[in-house]
């Protein structure tokens, strides 16, 4: 894991600006996973990154579905497996779980995945950006710090991109 970014955003806006930078450059079977406690901004961050791939259709968690797929430049596919946890109070899923979801289908490299609590599956992947959310000062009840590594050469291309474009 390498190169550390890391952003503070001080709105639901710019949050979903730095995933529509993001989404704008982003190529076929890149994976992003979104890292954070509930309500830190993982969806609107998502809905960034969908708007910036050309997404037209509304995009909402997928809480209860799993997994919804949405057209643009190119596929999209959003994932919030924090269900799948629910059981277990693990850190890993089961391999059940995850063929519940077809999840190995997803990664066929001709679609951006991106995973919100994806604990379970990090293990199995070895290009992917990481994107994790934090909540800041307490008083400072609209600023999220976002941290972001990546593993992988093609990842590594993709965050000195956005990096570039987000300067
Ligand atoms: N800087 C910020 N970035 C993102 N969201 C913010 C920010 N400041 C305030 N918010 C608010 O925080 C909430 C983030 O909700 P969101 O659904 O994106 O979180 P989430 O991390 O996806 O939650 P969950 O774990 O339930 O999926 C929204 O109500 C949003 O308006
Ligand atoms: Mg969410």
């Amino acid at each position: 894991m390498a190169q550390d970014w890391i952003v503070y955003t001080t709105s639901a806006a710019s949050t979903q600006q730095l995933g529509t930078m993001l989404g704008e450059l982003l190529q076929p079977g890149d994976i992003i996973l979104l890292s954070g406690d509930l309500g830190v901004g993982k969806t609107h961050f998502a809905q960034g990154v969908a708007a910036g791939l050309g997404v037209k259709e509304a995009v909402t968690s997928p809480t209860f579905t799993l997994v919804a797929e949405y057209d643009g430049r190119l596929p999209f596919v959003h994932m919030d497996l924090y269900r799948l946890y629910a059981d277990e109070h693990g850190q890993t899923l089961t391999a059940h779980a995850l063929e519940q979801i077809a999840f190995d289908d997803y990664l066929d490299g001709q679609q951006v995945v991106l995973i919100e609590w994806p604990r379970g599956v990090m293990a199995e992947l070895d290009n992917y950006l990481w994107v994790q959310f934090s909540y800041d000062a307490p008083e400072l009840q609209e600023t999220r710090c976002i941290a972001i590594q990546s593993e992988g050469i093609d990842a590594a291309l993709r965050l000195e991109e956005w990096k570039a474009a987000w300067a």
